[in-house]
């Protein structure tokens, strides 16, 4: 047991992984999302954007459910944006990398089936070149703060954001869409524990590096929650000023 680190887990730390750059510019340092044409690509702009389950009817519903989708091929995205940039990653890591990045495609097809079901169609809005999600944290060149910001920080606002859309649905006498949901946390949460599993590991008797990587999380995580309340905000204020129009 003192060998394997014992108790305390003070683990042998992992050799330092390096992000691979010798290869051209791919997908996610494009300018723009690449998607084929039955997308249409636009500029974000914050007063068109959603906040955090702004939905409180069937129309504000497939609304939310297109950033669903979009949502879901982000993250289908990032995990194989991860995979590249991480050969030499710990097998054990890579693998469990690729079973999220199989999740994330199977909830963007459940999202996809259930937006059209609703009549949803991929064009109604536009896709996002900044979207708020995926975009940002996936250029992190260092994994542990990759995975602080992409396992634990947006894993577990999805989470949380799930959790809401279940009741949201429920009272919108949306069943399906309730169960749809319910489906997806039970994925979700593994996600979240591949941060938690394996930022210690990453760390491990580096309390420098441990220390700076917890900061940058909690850091991107109270970003990300100000950004979150500032759009909400300005969500309420559009609805005071015109309740049909918000
Ligand atoms: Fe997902
Ligand atoms: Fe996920």
């Amino acid at each position: 047991m003192a060998a394997s680190g014992g108790l305390l887990g003070d683990l042998a730390p992992i050799r330092q992984v390096e992000a691979k750059h010798d290869y051209a510019p791919q997908r996610l340092t494009k300018p723009t999302p690449v998607r084929d044409g039955r997308f249409t690509i636009a500029s974000y702009e914050r007063k068109e954007g959603r906040a955090a389950t702004d939905v409180w009817d069937q129309e504000s519903f497939v609304k939310y459910m297109f950033m669903m989708v979009e949502g879901e091929v982000e993250a289908t995205e990032a995990c194989g944006q991860t995979l590249f940039d991480y050969p030499d990653a710990p097998w054990e890591l890579r693998f469990l990398i690729a079973r999220q990045l199989w999740d994330e495609a199977r909830h963007a097809e459940l999202s996809l089936q259930r937006f059209q079901e609703l009549g949803g169609k991929l064009d109604m809005l536009p896709v996002r070149d900044t979207f708020p999600l995926y975009f940002g944290p996936v250029h992190n060149d260092d994994l542990a703060k990759r995975l602080a910001h992409l396992n634990q920080v947006v894993e577990g606002w999805v989470t949380d954001d799930f959790a809401m859309m279940v009741d949201i649905c429920r009272q919108l006498d949306d069943e399906r869409s309730a169960r749809l949901f319910e489906q997806l946390i039970a994925d979700e949460w593994l996600h979240i524990k591949i941060g938690g599993d394996w930022i210690p590991r990453l760390t491990a008797n580096n309390p420098a590096y441990r220390a700076e990587v917890v900061k940058y999380r909690l850091e991107v995580e109270q970003k990300l929650y100000n950004d979150l309340d500032a759009a909400a905000k300005e969500t309420a204020d559009r609805f005071a000023a015109s309740p049909k129009g918000a």
